[in-house]
């Protein structure tokens, strides 16, 4: 193995600010990490846009993130995860992770009443990529479903405690919440970001499962067989780059997840 591997960042994207609700937990398990995020602002949202176009993105995103060294591909949007990871799995040469899997794995080990919502962007539950993870582990469960397109546009905007958003999620999730779940997940990277606002709508009675800390174990796993984790005595940093320039993605980053961002950097794509 080639000895600059380990040094080298660990490659991260998602459609916007979503995805650092993964890089956050990433600082924190792993701190001596150095982490490259990539936010395709300028094509946000990816939620109502076609696999293909998804697997486009994807590709061209992780070939950005490798060009800049990335030794590991970790996908930190659940629509690009349920449409893309098979591909990039394919033709990347380092390792891939989605945001499913762990997602899957904490609502199977949560639930009670063996009763889970999925909530998520169109892709992501018209691709039925949860049911599928979730029935692997867990024949039994019943998993109910429930898109909410206008969520990540509020949630991009800044809104984590609005009225409006109030009022997107009561719309999205009156039917959910009458539906006997005990657990939910939280199928977008995005809407972590809105947790005290889902749970004031839904409740004590139905616990919250995001994957972002699920992920964040998995990548540990996944460098250490793979013996490219960093050396415990560097300090990692967290370098951003956006496709687009994007008003909300500082405030939420720094604000609302405690998240040290330097100088953004812009890198451009073709729509
Ligand atoms: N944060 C992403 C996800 O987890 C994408 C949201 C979007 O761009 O529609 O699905």
């Amino acid at each position: 193995m080639d000895s600059s591997i380990p040094a080298r960042p660990i490659g991260v994207f998602d459609s916007g600010i979503g995805g650092l609700t993964v890089t956050a937990e990433l600082r924190r398990l792993l701190p001596h990490e150095t982490i490259f995020y990539i936010g395709d602002t300028a094509r946000v949202p990816y939620g109502g846009k076609s696999p293909a176009t998804i697997e486009r993105y994807s590709l061209e995103i992780s070939d950005m993130l490798l060009t800049a060294g990335a030794k590991m591909i970790v996908v930190a949007c659940n629509t690009a995860s349920a449409l893309a990871v098979p591909k990039l799995e394919e033709t990347l040469p380092v390792p891939v992770t989605g945001v499913i899997l762990p997602g899957a794995r904490a609502a199977v080990a949560t639930t009670r009443n063996g009763r889970v919502g999925v909530i998520g962007t169109r892709g992501t539950i018209r691709s039925g990529a949860y049911e599928r993870a979730i029935h692997a582990l867990a024949p039994e469960v019943r998993v109910v479903s429930q898109a909410c397109p206008m969520l990540v546009p509020a949630i991009e905007e800044g809104w984590l405690e609005d009225g409006i958003t109030d009022g997107i999620i009561a719309r999205y999730l009156e039917n959910l919440a009458g539906s006997g779940i005990d657990t939910l997940v939280l199928g977008c990277t995005h809407y972590p970001l809105v947790k005290a606002a889902l749970a004031r709508f839904l409740g004590p009675g139905i616990r919250l499962v995001d994957s972002a800390e699920n992920c964040a174990i998995a990548v540990r796993e996944l460098l250490d067989v793979h013996g490219i984790g960093a050396p415990d005595s560097g300090k990692g940093r967290l370098r951003v780059a956006l496709t687009d320039a994007s008003d909300g993605f500082l405030p939420v980053a720094e604000k609302a997840l405690g998240l040290e961002v330097g100088e953004i950097h812009l890198a451009a794509v073709q729509r």
